[in-house]
């Protein structure tokens, strides 16, 4: 067997396709590249969902009114719950959303980890949550629910180059637990929640919080490469870098990058946060390269979420949640796909334990 099912193939997808090799993702048909310079996280909706559920005018206003509609089981969040990790307390919330495969459903699962992350970081903070406003597109709406302000352009522009950036990524360990759980015909919800659960590791989705601790931690730029080293030399791993199956720059950094670099031309990274990161990113990349010579490890999309998140408000034990509100997309059409396909996923284990006792 294959640890890890590493290059194991075990879907056929018509959604997105990552290729390690030459650094590039492509959702259905159109790479990343174009799709975050062209798109808002509505439109990439509908071209996930597209052939999966009847699509019938635009997804902006119907996404509204689910964001309305799902924001009526805020009301029953219990202090327990608000004491919860955002990531755990928005999965909490988003159990009680009933199982169904229509675009109604895929709707409210989409919005669900926007409005429930957003409401629970208000009364985290002891602050009433914000309704949704369903007339505003769904980036601007996400910001505005959590500061009760409305967000500038350049900050929505972030968030919805996030959103896009993150929709989808071909079979990853979240998508392929939305797709085993989809094989039993269990309903999005289901679905969702199983990809939730998975994204939640840092392996996983859990990556950007511990970059900032990392930057921290590493303190100037001058400081970095000694911190890094020491930090591999103990047996960490490095966060933000290293993946699966890319072999070369993750293209999501540099998607990312781009709009970090728009927001800290409008004021809102200090320049001096965007100095360490990159220069953390240079030490480690040299000292990955040095270090780790058999394995090419590069920068992957957690360290500029990272950065991206940060300045546009968010804490760091909710990034998982925000990763969530994008990821989403691609869980549900990923699950409808798999739920189309109407064949149960079940693999075989070879068994590695003892055996029963013959008698002599
Ligand atoms: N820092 C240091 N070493 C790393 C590393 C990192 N970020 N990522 C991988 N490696 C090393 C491993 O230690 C291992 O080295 P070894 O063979 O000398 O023991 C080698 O690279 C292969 O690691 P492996 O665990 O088999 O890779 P993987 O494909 O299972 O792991 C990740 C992929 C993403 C889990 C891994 O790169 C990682 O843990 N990255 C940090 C967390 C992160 O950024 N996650 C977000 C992913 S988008």
């Amino acid at each position: 067997m294959k640890s890890g099912l590493e290059d194991v193939v075990a879907a056929e997808t018509v959604l997105s396709d990552v290729d390690g090799k030459n650094g590039r993702l492509i959702v259905r048909g159109v790479s990343l590249d174009d799709l975050v310079t062209s798109s808002r996280y509505e439109d990439v909706l509908e071209l996930l969902f597209d052939g999966f559920f009847p699509m019938r005018g635009s997804v902006q206003p119907a996404l509204g009114a689910a964001r309305q509609e799902v924001f009526a089981h805020v009301a029953q969040t219990d202090p327990a719950l608000v004491a919860l990790p955002p990531v755990e307390g928005m999965r909490a919330l988003l159990a009680r959303l009933d199982d169904g495969d229509d675009l109604a459903a895929a709707l409210r699962l989409v919005a669900a980890p926007s409005v429930f992350t957003t409401a629970l970081l208000r009364l985290k903070a002891g602050l009433s949550p914000i309704a949704p406003d369903a007339g505003l597109p769904h980036a601007a709406d996400v910001l505005r629910m959590m500061t009760g302000t409305m967000p500038s352009m350049q900050q929505v522009s972030a968030l919805d180059r996030y959103l896009v950036t993150v929709a989808d990524h071909g079979l990853n360990a979240s998508t392929f637990a939305a797709r085993v759980v989809a094989s039993t015909q269990a309903g999005l919800t289901s679905s969702v929640l199983a990809a939730l659960s998975a994204l939640k590791g840092p392996l996983h989705g859990g990556a950007p919080g511990p970059v900032l601790d990392m930057l921290d931690a590493a303190a100037t730029p001058a400081d970095a490469p000694a911190w890094l080293e020491s930090a591999l030399a103990n047996g960490e791993r490095l966060m933000g870098f290293g993946h699966r199956v890319y072999r070369v720059r993750d293209p999501r950094a540099d998607a990312l990058k781009g709009a970090v670099r728009v927001l800290a031309g409008s004021g809102a990274i200090d320049p001096a946060r965007l100095a360490l990161a990159e220069a953390v990113e240079a030490a480690a990349l040299d000292l990955l390269k040095r270090k780790k010579p058999d394995r090419p490890l590069d920068t992957n999309v957690e360290f500029y979420t990272a950065l991206l998140l940060e300045a546009l408000g968010f804490s760091r034990e909710a990034f998982t949640c925000v990763f969530a509100m994008g990821r989403v997309g691609g869980w549900i059409a990923h699950a409808r796909e798999q739920a189309l396909d109407g064949r149960l996923i079940r693999p075989m284990s070879v068994y590695v334990g003892p055996m029963p006792q013959v008698a002599a």
